[in-house]
């Protein structure tokens, strides 16, 4: 790949897609979109492309990179805190924004990988497997605009029968370059936090509720990997295990060396997932993609690289 765009790279998983992907094509010329609205400077320590400050809804792509043809585009901008619920805003900035990207990469019919969401299948009945062919069920605006996203995607695949867009439904990503998301930040990096300034980690009542929690470096492996993919598709892209919340307490305390007991608070959200779980089936099959971190080895990785032992 020689040209390469990123948007939303200033974000967490934009920014460990975009260094990745500058370790892997040093000679790629490389170039990414934020407007900064929840990603930090921070994150693009090392970064040597180019950034351009904008919003991808308001953006004239055309005029901004005239008829550059990339070899692939990987688009990772969205509003990310799913508790906006300013439905106006929420789908403007991430519907149209999409809609503008695939105007602008249609010419040249450029591969794109766009971040969908496990957000889409709603609220799922206990132990349910989630698989890319369950109809979407949105329980808030964030996840409805993720809906859209597939819907766009699907529809301009179909119009372009050899265009390669591939959407893939993140499931609870964690990992480094996530503590400016603050509140939004994974449940790990939450706990985390509080298990280090000493406090017994909060968790919803019983700490049984189970989550499809995956690990940034297999996000980011399966991302760059969906911008090779045959044809266009959308994958899950999880770890394919359901860990609880009582698990990850445990596997905290063990790599901490901590015996906090958690601390049982009652749940205020009346649409609260009750398990999550990727079926990674499709993704292993066509793009042989396996997770290399499930949830023990996660964790113990990320909290070697937040203690300082080990480098993003
Ligand atoms: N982190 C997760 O667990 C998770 C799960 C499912 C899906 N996703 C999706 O993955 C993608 C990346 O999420 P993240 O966790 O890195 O969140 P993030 O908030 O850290 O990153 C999003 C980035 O996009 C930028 N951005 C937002 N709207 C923009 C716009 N209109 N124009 C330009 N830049 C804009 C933000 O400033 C930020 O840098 C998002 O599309 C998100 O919906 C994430």
């Amino acid at each position: 790949m020689k040209n390469i765009l990123v948007t939303g790279a200033a974000g967490f998983i934009g920014s460990n897609l975009t260094l990745k992907l500058q370790e892997l094509h040093p000679e790629a010329r490389i170039v990414v979109v934020d407007d900064f609205r929840s990603g930090s400077f921070k994150n693009l320590q090392g970064f040597k492309g180019d950034f351009v400050a904008a919003d991808v809804s308001r953006l004239d792509w055309h005029k901004q990179f005239k008829d550059l043809a990339f070899d692939a585009i990987f688009h990772e901008a969205s509003i990310t805190d799913t508790t906006e619920h300013g439905q106006f805003l929420q789908s403007h900035d991430n519907i149209e924004g999409f809609r503008k990207l695939l105007e602008f990469a249609e010419p040249h019919q450029t591969p794109i990988v766009y971040a969908s969401s496990a957000a889409t299948y709603g609220i799922s009945s206990t132990a349910e497997v989630n698989r890319e062919d369950q109809p979407p069920a949105p329980a808030n605006v964030y996840a409805f605009t993720k809906v859209q996203l597939d819907n766009l995607g699907r529809a301009a695949a179909r119009k372009n029968p050899s265009w390669r867009i591939v959407g893939l439904r993140y499931f609870n990503v964690y990992g480094p370059r996530e503590p400016h998301k603050m509140a939004a930040a994974s449940m790990i990096f939450q706990l985390y936090t509080q298990m280090k300034a000493g406090k017994r980690p909060r968790v919803f009542r019983g700490g049984e509720h189970k989550r499809d929690f995956v690990y940034v470096k297999d996000v980011v492996t399966l991302t760059i990997r969906a911008a090779s993919a045959p044809k266009a598709a959308i994958y899950n892209c999880g770890s394919g295990v359901a860990f609880s919340f009582n698990e990850m307490i445990a596997e905290l305390n063990k790599n901490l060396g901590t015996n906090l007991e958690p601390d049982y608070i009652d749940n205020p959200y009346a649409f609260y997932q009750p398990h999550t779980e990727a079926d990674m089936t499709k993704a292993r099959v066509e793009l042989g993609h396996v997770p290399a971190f499930p949830p023990v080895l996660g964790i113990a990785d990320y909290v070697a690289i937040l203690e300082g032992k080990r480098a993003a």
